[in-house]
């Protein structure tokens, strides 16, 4: 239902503008908050360069393969399981991430 959903205001984004719609299909990651989220918490050891990069990497001019692919993972690890980041975060990031996640994980 859920996916539904999301297949119905991504179909109307794209008869709004046809250029997001064609964007789409490799996006950057530009959010506002979230976007600076990943880059503190998650780039250092995921993104470019980084040595953790086998196990998830982080490109935030690639929304659709390195964070829609992997949310259900992201999410486990991030908030059920609170093994991302190592070093932990703080209660208004974890909100921050849940607020986000709760509404679609949008890439703006
Ligand atoms: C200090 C370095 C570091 C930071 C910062 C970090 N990670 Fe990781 N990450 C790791 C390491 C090391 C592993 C491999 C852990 C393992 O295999 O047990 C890993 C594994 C993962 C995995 C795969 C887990 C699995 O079981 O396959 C995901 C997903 C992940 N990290 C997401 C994130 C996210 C999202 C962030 C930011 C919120 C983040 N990480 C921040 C070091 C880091």
């Amino acid at each position: 239902m859920r996916k539904i959903i999301f297949a119905f205001l991504f179909a109307s984004g794209c008869i709004i503008s046809l250029s997001r719609c064609k964007k789409s299909a490799d996006s950057e990651f530009d959010h506002s908050v979230m976007r600076p989220w990943f880059d503190k918490n998650c780039k250092s050891c995921h993104g470019t360069g980084g040595s953790n990069r086998g196990a998830w990497s982080y490109d935030a001019n690639n929304y659709e393969s390195s964070i829609k692919k992997h949310i259900s993972h992201i999410y486990q690890e991030v908030y059920l399981n609170k093994t991302m980041p190592p070093s932990g975060l703080s209660q208004a990031e974890r909100d921050q991430f849940k607020a986000w996640y709760d509404a679609g994980y949008p890439a703006k």
